[in-house]
């Protein structure tokens, strides 16, 4: 099951202090990942918050599957939603698995079905349940420890999870493969998902959706493309440039690149989803291929647009390019450059270690990082830390 999120002129006021969150509106979609960036302060954490109320809004409505929050039981409501905090917010004097099994027993669950989900969940994060379900959070590190609190939060199967910059505090090879690992988890979940992040290139990485916050108020929603490609005002387009990379483009690899945007597809005799349904979801996320996936989700190859405007098609699985090699997250910049401009290739699906989909690499993704963070009077922007 997922649900949708509706925010509907949503405001939070501190009498008689400062105004936190200014008429904000969004609607995530059932199933799809909303990431929140934006400036310390400009209130992300206190929008989730506002979902699960643990704050309670000063005016506006908020609607998880069409259902009013403000008239829904507290504890109903937070049984429905997971919450991932920074750093984990486990109990130190808990084991892991008596951590990840909180919500459980407070629901009067059985035992032997507390154990059996909590070795599947600690299995799903990756850690072996063997190793890790007697130890205390002391004993793990600060990656092992986010992902208990990931899988305490997946505990009782809430169609609605919400993240609070749960890998803020990673050195970046821990929060590569939990980002890595997310955008798997997620793939087979699909929740509901919203995700405070500090860091664009995890927005970018992770998010279907990506709203940019400042001061309260909400500057654009929109895929990681639209924002790119149409950003709804200078500040926006800054942001995005200034806050895009980091690294001179020779040290860049693809991870630093790829966006979420990317549609697939199965062929199962037919395809899955239907012609008509893909061809929807190319024109909205702008691509001129889909990604064809196999029953492990591992990248058989893609299908272009041609392919799928054809008419009398007997077979899908012949129209389906297997050349156009994917490439590995971790691969150099350099080599995927190389390899678009040797093959022509406009869009190039990035996959983990065991071939798995994680992203895409696409021309306008590669563009940006070659042009220089200027703003758009064109001088060079002021630094501004996040
Ligand atoms: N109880 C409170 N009373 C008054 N102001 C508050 C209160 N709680 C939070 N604020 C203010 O609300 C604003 C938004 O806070 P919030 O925690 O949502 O920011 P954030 O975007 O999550 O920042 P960060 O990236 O640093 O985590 C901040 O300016 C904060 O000082
Ligand atoms: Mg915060």
């Amino acid at each position: 099951m997922s649900l949708e999120i509706e925010l509907q002129d949503v405001t939070k006021t501190y009498e008689p202090g400062p105004t936190v969150v200014k008429s904000l509106s969004l609607r995530l979609e059932a199933g799809s990942t909303l990431c929140i960036i934006g400036t310390s302060g400009c209130g992300k954490t206190t929008t989730l918050k506002l979902i699960n109320r643990l704050i309670e809004p000063t005016s506006g409505s908020i609607r998880i599957g069409g259902r009013d929050v403000l008239s829904q039981d507290v504890i109903e409501l937070r049984r429905s939603i997971g919450y991932v905090i920074q750093e984990g917010g486990l109990f130190p004097h808990m084991t892991i698995a008596e951590n990840v099994g909180t919500v459980a027993r407070l629901e009067g669950w059985q035992a032997s079905r507390i154990s059996q989900r909590v070795d599947e969940l600690l299995g799903l994060v990756n850690l072996e349940p063997w190793e890790y379900r007697d130890r205390y959070p002391a004993q793990l590190s600060g990656g092992q420890r986010q992902r208990v609190g990931v899988a305490r939060a997946l505990m009782c199967d809430p169609p609605i999870i919400l993240m609070d910059e749960p890998f803020g505090a990673l050195d970046p090879i821990t929060r590569n493969s939990l980002q890595d690992e997310f955008v798997r988890l997620k793939a087979d979940l699909g929740k509901t998902i919203v995700f405070v992040t500090h860091d664009l290139g995890e927005a970018f990485k992770l998010g279907d959706q990506i709203a940019l916050m400042d001061a309260g108020e909400l500057l654009q929603m929109g895929t990681p493309t639209e924002l790119l490609e149409e950003p709804a005002s200078p500040f926006v387009a800054d942001f995005m440039r200034t806050h895009a990379h980091h690294k001179p483009p020779h040290e860049m690899i693809v991870d630093d690149v790829m966006v979420s945007d990317t549609v697939t597809v199965r062929i199962d005799g037919d395809l899955v989803p239907g012609p008509e349904d893909l061809m929807r979801r190319l024109d909205k996320f702008r691509l001129r291929s889909a990604v064809v996936l196999d029953e492990r989700r591992k990248v058989a190859g893609v299908l272009s647009r041609q392919s799928l405007e054809r008419q009398d098609i007997r077979d899908w699985g012949e129209l389906v390019d297997a050349s156009p090699a994917a490439v590995r997250s971790t691969a150099a910049l350099a080599d995927v450059l190389d390899q678009m401009l040797r093959t022509g290739q406009t869009e190039v699906p990035v996959v983990d270690a065991d071939g798995l989909l994680l992203g895409t690499v696409t021309r306008k993704s590669l563009v940006e990082c070659f042009e220089p963070p200027l703003t758009a009077s064109g001088s060079l922007p002021a630094a501004r830390g996040i």
